[in-house]
């Protein structure tokens, strides 16, 4: 018997490999101790024992040879580098805002963004947090508010917009502080702690008219606002014969500034910025920056990464680029969704987010169900991911008391144009084997713990 012709698939990535880099394969014996050294914490091995490196998309990107070529036209100069003004010039193309300064990554804009904008007292509504976003918010004095919608904190839900801000919610905030206690309304594209899940055009569009009437900012999270529009292409009515780079466009349009971490959607290992149209934030974020940073022509990056940044932009803006981005973590997303593991679904843009509460129900949460599973998968393949649980929830400043987030997830997430087809399948299969004795793995104890964002360093034996 024949079997069936399947599906032609029409495309494949839009690069060829040109340069490789080795990588050390270790024994199951090798790995659970090194897990048991790094303190069954991801983020704590040795990045030459991990096999595929799924910890996270940031910074881990394989640059071009465009970028590498831009990378030998790094002007030095302590001001007026020409790197500035190529990187200047790509933002206010595909980004549209009027003044950028250039800070060392994403946080580094978060924390001018924060000094400058929020008070003591403030109220700082945004579609689900992201840890270093909201600790630079409390920080400066701020109280972050969940205005995102319902959708997002159930994994099953198939909403294509799940990261989708729920006005009534940022209605009912306003009611209750009154609009000058919001600086502005935080809105990230994609939303990472969601699972990658997009937010639509037409809900941007709705806040930016809703905020308008109350005179309230929105500043966005660009990160990966790219991959955003690219779902705006592929789901919402009426963008799909528009390029991606037409709707990026669209898409920033409908807020006042943005903070950038360039390491995701720019194709960089290091490098970010904040973007804004407001002149009197613009100086003020130009006087603070040469405090914390640098200069307001290099905020921390040398010449040579500003011109990366400038060309990633380029390239990241690219439609057979970003399908080819998106299409591996959909590829991989559907493989698990098809041997019933349960993940974050619809599929987000960087990551696919194994959900752990459904894998080991048998845990309860001050268990660590998904630090867990992610020591766990190490352990059987040397794929490394990364908790987004409760240990990255934190704890809540003012109480001291762990956050619980409804979701309890393990990120599978996706570097780009940096692992193969066959990198993937090793995972699903990894996974799925992984998934097959789940009811034999036991929880975890946190016998450290750091004050701050304590899932970096902090430290756990098992039960
Ligand atoms: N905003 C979002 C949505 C992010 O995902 C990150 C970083 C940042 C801001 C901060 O940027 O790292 O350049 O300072 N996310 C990384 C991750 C760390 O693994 O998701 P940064």
């Amino acid at each position: 018997m024949t079997k069936s012709r399947p599906e032609r698939r029409s495309w494949a990535e839009p690069y060829k490999i040109k340069m490789v880099e080795r990588l050390k394969m270790t024994t199951p014996a090798q790995r659970k101790q090194a897990m048991e050294t790094a303190g069954f914490n991801t983020f704590l091995l040795l990045s030459e024992d991990v096999y595929i490196d799924l910890l996270t998309d940031s910074g881990t990107s394989a640059m071009s040879d465009y970028q590498w070529a831009g990378m030998m036209m790094g002007d030095e100069s302590y001001s007026g580098s020409q790197n500035f003004y190529n990187l200047e010039a790509n933002i206010k193309k595909h980004y549209g805002y009027e003044y950028i300064i250039p800070t060392h990554q994403g946080r580094g804009a978060e924390h001018l963004l924060s000094k400058i904008c929020i008070k003591p007292g403030d109220f700082v509504p945004g579609n689900m947090y992201f840890t270093t976003t909201r600790l630079h918010q409390e920080l400066a004095g701020g109280t972050f508010v969940d205005i995102i919608v319902d959708e997002a904190h159930d994994p099953m839900n198939l909403n294509p917009f799940k990261g989708n801000v729920d006005l009534q919610k940022l209605e009912d905030l306003i009611l209750r502080v009154g609009a000058d206690k919001i600086p502005y309304v935080s809105v990230a594209a994609t939303v990472n702690m969601a699972g990658g899940q997009p937010i639509s055009m037409e809900n941007l569009r709705a806040v930016h008219t809703y905020c308008q009437t109350h005179n309230i900012k929105i500043m966005l999270d660009a990160t990966r606002a790219v991959e955003n529009s690219y779902f705006i292409q592929q789901r919402e009515v009426g963008y799909a014969d528009k390029s991606v780079a037409e709707i990026l466009k669209e898409f920033c349009s409908y807020t006042d500034g943005c903070t950038m971490s360039g390491k995701k959607d720019l194709l960089v290992n290091i490098g970010g910025f904040l973007a804004i149209n407001d002149t009197k934030i613009y100086e003020e974020a130009r006087n603070l920056v040469v405090v914390y940073e640098g200069m307001h022509t290099y905020g921390g990056l040398a010449g040579r990464d500003m011109e990366a940044m400038s060309r990633g932009i380029e390239e990241a803006v690219q439609d057979d680029h970003i399908r080819a981005r998106v299409g591996q973590v959909e590829y991989l997303g559907d493989k698990l969704i098809e041997w019933g593991v349960p993940i974050v679904r619809p599929v987000g843009g960087h990551a696919v987010y194994l959900d752990a509460k459904m894998f080991l129900p048998h845990l309860t949460q001050d268990q660590f169900p998904a630090q867990t599973l992610a020591a766990e998968l190490y352990i059987d393949s040397g794929v490394r991911s990364m908790e987004r649980g409760i240990v990255s929830a934190g704890r809540d400043l003012k109480t001291g008391k762990h956050h619980y987030p409804k979701l309890e997830l393990v990120r599978l997430t996706i570097p780009r144009r940096v692992y193969t087809q066959a990198h993937i399948d090793v995972t699903v299969e990894s996974i799925l084997d992984v998934f097959e004795r789940r009811e034999e793995i036991s929880g975890l104890e946190m016998v450290y713990e750091p004050k701050y964002l304590r899932f970096f360093q902090s430290r756990f034996i098992r039960l």
